[in-house]
């Protein structure tokens, strides 16, 4: 078992030690973050070196520069620009020193040094004793938070203890607004493409004067991108002077051993604006809500942050008895994936959350497809703001489809922060044109769950009206095949297989696409006919959607009573896997990408995922030929693939198998397992550990307005609990290996469906 479970509890992760290698490792897991902030979970002191720390960083979401993408050989229609998630100033520092000798963990005499994750309240904890080289001795504990009450705030606070009198303490606190920022391994020749070098500072800063505390004010090079940041140190200790000098605060005090001293930190972070002439009224209210915060003081500060954690917890924890490794890597997924997500619908949720610079603080389709459900479920206002997103950035999708020679409709950016494309390889990126459908469903699913109509004939319908006009045009009916719709020339999900003719997954969500945009129109002709005029909707591109999507190509080999990826797969060479040595996985770094695309090899789940997805529109038979065939040839490569062919085993009867995928998946993270945590959580994963729990183990899918469960709870487990939200109930499922329950906890009676029995709860 991994130390951090061993030590920790049910709700705890806890490191113990001074190990080096454990506490960076650990950075990434410890990151704090309310969807607006994150800051990874680093130790305080300035002066510790790269031993201890990969990144340090402090992000806000959507707070990126640009820097135009420079290609060695340009074609029309490429990316213009990078977009990168920059770190800002870390408030995070801290130098400690105990009459006038400096705290170093490296080479001072510390006992006791643990730190402990919380995950029921947020709190990240750090415990130790110090005795420098005079043999005086001071017993630290520092605590930090990251709110989401107040969520422009990060809390912290330290309170020094001693068995002596009079001890001279000092603390200093520095914003690091004037120090290089970000990746500390900028000199490191890492060649891997899903990381991008951040070796520079990215933004300019200047003080704002405040009477009580550090403000400056931030802005982007490129993007002219703004923040305001106010640092705040209060203690309400009389011994403790507080002193600014500069960009700096120091607290001096003489310890008392009758009483700790403690001080606290506030520091606000604004949310980001365009227009610099913002700033003074950006700078009020933030000076605004530190006076609310210290006028609440950090203990009331931190009780409301708790009250919000509990609430969150009481609807979307997941209680498994009887594995103590997989309830903490359950909750912690949990607890990671409501960090991650943004809540003000101008932002979204990264690849990695808020916890490293991977991907560069992009937005993907892992958020639809991966990360939405448990969202719709569990916690749908926030579901609602991921949507609104989306609705944000329809101006610049249509201006992509434009590009794209598509007169109609619009194409979402495989990856963005601002809504434009951002990725500057177009076979694995850009061609992965399913974002459109990927999006649409998350809409039509949300549609489903919530029934919020208001959404659904407003935003709702912008979104699934113009993603598909642009199947329509994007698609052709082809002479050659009887004149079925097929989509050329595109990448699926699966990205060691580029630019192929009929993906099989790309065309069944574009097939659902329609049939959902069709669906809501001709429910908008009774309900919101202002809205399709205003979408200039014709009773003629109705009938072209109904056409294309009756007429879509799902390619199939009649011979081999399979489903073809698409059309060329299975002309492809099967990958020599026996001879792969281990340590060339995963492929993208170690084979030049023609040689992997002209082989069958899958980097993750693609038909699985389809199949998984429209689960009661294939034969059982089918679905099992398919995973059979399909496991043999994907590596996994991306963190993306386990859960789905988890989800899958389940709903097949494999449940061994299941299991197997599932305990990879519930600790990849805490495992490291795929080598590269460092860089940031893998998000798309947590929400797919979530999902193999109620999609999977329980078998829930929610059709035609009727809640269907198929659930086996492994015989592993004592047993399994969670709660779902469905039109306006509040449902707790309760499984053992051999039984199951269902309680209505809020709303009307509803009449649900396990194993195709009804059951009136
Ligand atoms: C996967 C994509 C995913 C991206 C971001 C890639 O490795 O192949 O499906 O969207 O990572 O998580």
């Amino acid at each position: 078992m991994h130390d951090l479970i061993k030590n920790g509890t049910l709700w705890t992760l806890k490191e113990v030690g001074t190990d080096s290698e454990q506490i960076r490792q650990n950075e990434t897991l410890f990151s704090l973050s309310n969807g607006h902030i994150g800051t990874r979970g680093s130790l305080e002191e300035r002066h510790r070196t790269q031993a201890y720390s990969h990144s340090d960083s402090t992000l806000m979401n959507g707070f990126y520069d640009t820097e135009p993408i420079t290609y060695g050989e340009w074609a029309y229609g490429y990316a213009t620009h990078h977009q990168t998630t920059i770190p800002v100033p870390d408030a995070k520092k801290l130098d400690l020193s105990l009459d006038d000798e400096l705290f170093d963990l490296e080479t001072g005499k510390v006992d006791h040094h643990s730190r402990t994750l919380d995950l029921k309240s947020g709190l990240l904890t750090r415990t130790f004793s110090w005795e420098n080289s005079k043999q005086q001795s001071i017993d630290v504990t520092i605590e930090r938070f990251v709110s989401y009450d107040f969520p422009e705030i990060l809390a912290q606070r330290i309170i020094i203890e001693s068995e002596k009198d009079d001890l001279p303490v000092q603390l200093l606190f520095e914003l690091d607004e004037l120090e290089d920022m970000g990746k500390k391994e900028s000199a490191e020749d890492d060649p891997d493409p899903r990381k991008k070098e951040q070796a520079e500072r990215r933004f300019d800063s200047r003080p704002l004067s405040t009477d009580s505390g550090r403000m400056i004010h931030i802005s982007t090079h490129a993007s002219d991108l703004h923040a305001v940041i106010y640092d705040h140190v209060v203690s309400r200790f009389e011994q403790v002077s507080l002193e600014r000098i500069e960009n700096k605060v120091t607290a001096s005090f003489q310890t008392d051993r009758s009483a700790p001293v403690i001080i606290d930190r506030f520091t606000a972070y604004s949310h980001k604006y365009s227009n610099e002439e913002d700033t003074d009224s950006q700078a009020e209210n933030l000076k605004e809500i530190m006076s609310e915060v210290e006028t609440l003081g950090y203990d009331e500060v931190k009780m409301r942050h708790l009250l919000f954690m509990d609430e969150f917890w009481d609807k979307s924890d997941i209680e498994l008895e009887g594995d103590q490794a997989l309830q903490i890597g359950l909750r912690f997924n949990l607890f990671h994936l409501h960090q991650a997500a943004g809540r003000d619908g101008h932002t979204n949720m990264s690849a990695k959350g808020l916890t490293g610079e991977g991907y560069e603080g992009h937005y993907f389709w892992d958020t639809e497809m991966y990360m939405f459900p448990f969202f719709l479920y569990t916690q749908p206002k926030i579901a609602k703001s991921l949507l609104m997103y989306r609705h944000s950035i329809l101006p610049q999708a249509r201006e992509r489809a434009r590009t794209m020679a598509i007169d109609n409709g619009a194409l979402f950016a495989w990856r963005t922060i601002n809504g434009e494309e951002a990725s500057p390889y177009y076979p694995a990126g850009t061609a992965q044109i399913h974002i459109n459908a990927d999006i649409a469903h998350a809409v039509y699913d949300y549609g489903k769950v919530s029934e919020d109509e208001a959404f659904m004939f407003n935003e709702g319908l912008d979104i699934l009206v113009e993603t598909a006009r642009f199947w329509l045009e994007w698609g052709h009916f082809d002479d050659e095949r009887d004149g079925a719709f097929v989509l050329n020339d595109v990448t699926g999900p699966d990205e060691y297989t580029a630019i192929v003719n009929n993906n099989f997954y790309t065309n069944l969500m574009a097939k659902k696409n329609l049939s959902y945009a069709i669906e809501y129109a001709q429910k908008a002709q009774e309900q919101a006919a202002d809205k399709l005029e205003e979408l200039h909707v014709t009773e003629d591109e109705l009938e072209d959607w109904k056409k294309a999507e009756s007429r879509l190509f799902l390619p199939y080999d009649e011979e081999k009573e399979l489903t073809m990826q698409d059309d060329s797969f299975f002309h492809k060479k099967v990958w020599d896997f026996e001879h792969t040595p281990e340590e060339n996985y995963p492929l993208l770094l170690n084979y030049h990408p023609l040689t992997i695309y002209k082989h069958q090899v899958c980097k993750q789940a693609d038909t699985v995922l389809a199949e998984f997805l429209f689960f009661d529109d294939f034969e059982m038979e089918q679905l099992k030929r398919d995973y059979d065939y399909y496991e043999k040839v994907t590596t996994h490569d991306s963190s993306l693939s386990r859960s789905v062919f988890g989800m899958m085993a389940s709903q097949i009867g494999k449940h061994e198998k299941a299991y197997d995928y599932f305990m990879d998946t519930v600790l990849m993270d805490i495992s490291d397992l795929q080598s590269n945590t460092k860089d940031g959580v893998h998000a798309a994963n947590m929400g797919g550990t979530w999902m193999s729990i109620v999609q999977g183990f329980a078998g829930m899918r929610f059709n035609d307005g009727t809640l269907y469960l198929t659930p086996h709870c492994p015989k592993e487990w004592g047993s399994l609990s969670f709660k779902v939200q469905v039109k306006d109930r509040l449902i707790q499922v309760m499984l053992t290996p051999s039984s199951t329950e269902y309680t209505l906890l809020e709303g009307e009676p509803i009449i649900i469906v396990e194993n195709g029995e009804k059951i009136q709860l």
